[in-house]
């Protein structure tokens, strides 16, 4: 399929979802499971950067890169090129069975950037649920404890151990419980929930002594506890930034009761915050870290990157068939490049001017009540009225429009619309997205 061609986007031709759309919505909808939550009927045929094209011939500005993941933007060429060269030599050998360089190569450069003096380790998977299960059975192993503590709004994956961490939304439990015992949540410092009279940091300062004098002086011995899971900011949860002496406070709570400290970066990750992972704006060096999403920007890949020393499990404690595939390896190879030589660079760069963008529309429309996040991984909300309901449905609403008007967007936590697009994103795509949001909200108003 010839690549799509510099042509200006938006540009939509038909109705939405056109012919071709629609006949393809119909036969999914008789087969495919209705647990997903498609919220428009986007039916992607090629994309390319921040541009995707339906199966009819609409063109879409992509401000999603599937959910944070196409880091550096829809088939990227270097990326492309990587994927066809392994693909003729090698597609797969499980590289928990035998060797193979890509893996070896990546594992070098991925254990090289997480943050913290000493040798590290890693362990590839396929997928941010299944990195956040390993780094549970690694931190248990290592250990000897079985107790994790999570926190309210988190969302670490779909699987049972990682579901269990999870408290976003109770349709993602519903049906499924119990899941793994063991499992406490403690308080995420929303600045935005930050009680009257208290600053943000005085706020994350007291989320950290709940976990202190709330579980562990009155339910939960400390001794028991192997690890704190946490988003340096939350995702699904609504693109949450905590304040700055949150992550350095959990770390000196987890150190004086030799807890781990993991931190989920599988969405904040891979450069989007500006950095190569979001933690490095705080300073914590985590005990495990754990990464999927962008990483190998579309192939499925996952990785527990680790303190070395954590790393102790013996052969067969942990494998995986497919994780850290010769493909996937090799996309993710071809990602760090482009990552560290330009795309983190502009991330922090043009996130800066979206969210510049995003805070004129704060000033000019009352139900944007809130802009956060950083760099690529930015947020507004929307609140019309105190009633949840409504702030939703007109969150969706804003979604809808901007669907047919030729603009991929994706909400988070309750009322929030995230921008997630690829750390490649230009300037002049961020001026056209935010144009067409602008024309919305005033017609919306
Ligand atoms: C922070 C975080 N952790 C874990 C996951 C789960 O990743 P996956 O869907 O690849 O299992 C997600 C997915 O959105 C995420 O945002």
């Amino acid at each position: 399929m010839a690549v799509l061609s510099n042509v200006d986007v938006p540009k939509i031709i038909t109705d939405l979802p056109g012919p071709k759309a629609a006949a393809l919505i119909a036969r999914d909808e008789k087969y495919l499971s209705p647990s997903y939550t498609r919220d428009y009927p986007l039916v992607a045929a090629r994309a390319t950067g921040c541009k995707m094209e339906d199966v009819d011939g609409n063109l879409f500005l992509d401000l999603t890169a599937g959910i944070a993941v196409t880091a550096t933007g829809h088939c990227h060429p270097q990326v492309v090129k990587a994927i066809q060269a392994q693909s003729e030599k090698l597609i797969h050998m499980s590289g928990t069975d035998f060797y193979y360089a890509p893996q070896t190569e990546l594992a070098e450069r991925l254990c090289r950037l997480m943050p913290g003096p000493g040798d590290k380790k890693i362990f590839f998977c396929n997928s941010g649920t299944e990195a956040n299960e390993g780094a549970i059975k690694l931190a248990r192993f290592y250990t000897g404890r079985t107790h994790l503590i999570g926190f309210y709004g988190a969302f670490h994956g779909r699987s049972c151990g990682s579901l269990s961490l999870t408290a976003s939304k109770p349709v993602q439990k519903h049906g499924f419980l119990p899941l793994l015992p063991g499992v406490h949540h403690a308080p995420y410092p929303n600045p935005r929930r930050c009680p009257t009279g208290t600053t943000p940091e005085e706020f994350a300062t007291q989320c950290v002594i709940w976990i202190q004098e709330q579980l562990f002086e009155r339910v939960l011995p400390p001794k028991q506890v192997a690890a704190v899971v946490v988003e340096p900011i939350q995702g699904e949860g609504g693109y949450i930034v905590p304040p700055d002496n949150f992550l350095p406070e959990l770390k000196a709570l987890c150190e004086e009761h030799d807890i781990l400290l993991i931190l989920d970066e599988v969405q904040s990750g891979t450069g989007r915050t500006g950095k190569f992972f979001a933690c490095e704006h705080s300073g914590v060096e985590p005990d495990i870290i754990t990464m999927a999403k962008g990483i190998a920007s579309g192939m499925p890949l996952g990785a527990v990157i680790s303190r070395a020393e954590i790393m102790s499990w013996p052969p067969g404690a942990h494998a995986s068939t497919f994780g850290g595939n010769p493909i996937a390896c090799a996309a993710a190879l071809a990602t760090l490049d482009l990552v560290e030589q330009e795309l983190m660079g502009n991330a922090a760069e043009q996130g800066a001017f979206l969210r510049q963008e995003l805070l004129k529309l704060k000033q000019k429309y009352a139900f944007v009540i809130d802009v956060r996040g950083m760099g690529l991984m930015t947020a507004i909300e929307i609140v019309s009225s105190a009633r949840d309901d409504e702030s939703i449905a007109l969150r969706n609403t804003i979604i809808q429009e901007a669907f047919k008007r030729g603009l991929l967007l994706l909400g988070c936590g309750k009322s929030a619309i995230r921008f997630s697009p690829a750390l490649s994103i230009r300037k002049e795509e961020i001026e056209v997205a935010m144009s067409i949001l602008n024309d919305i909200c005033r017609e919306l108003r």
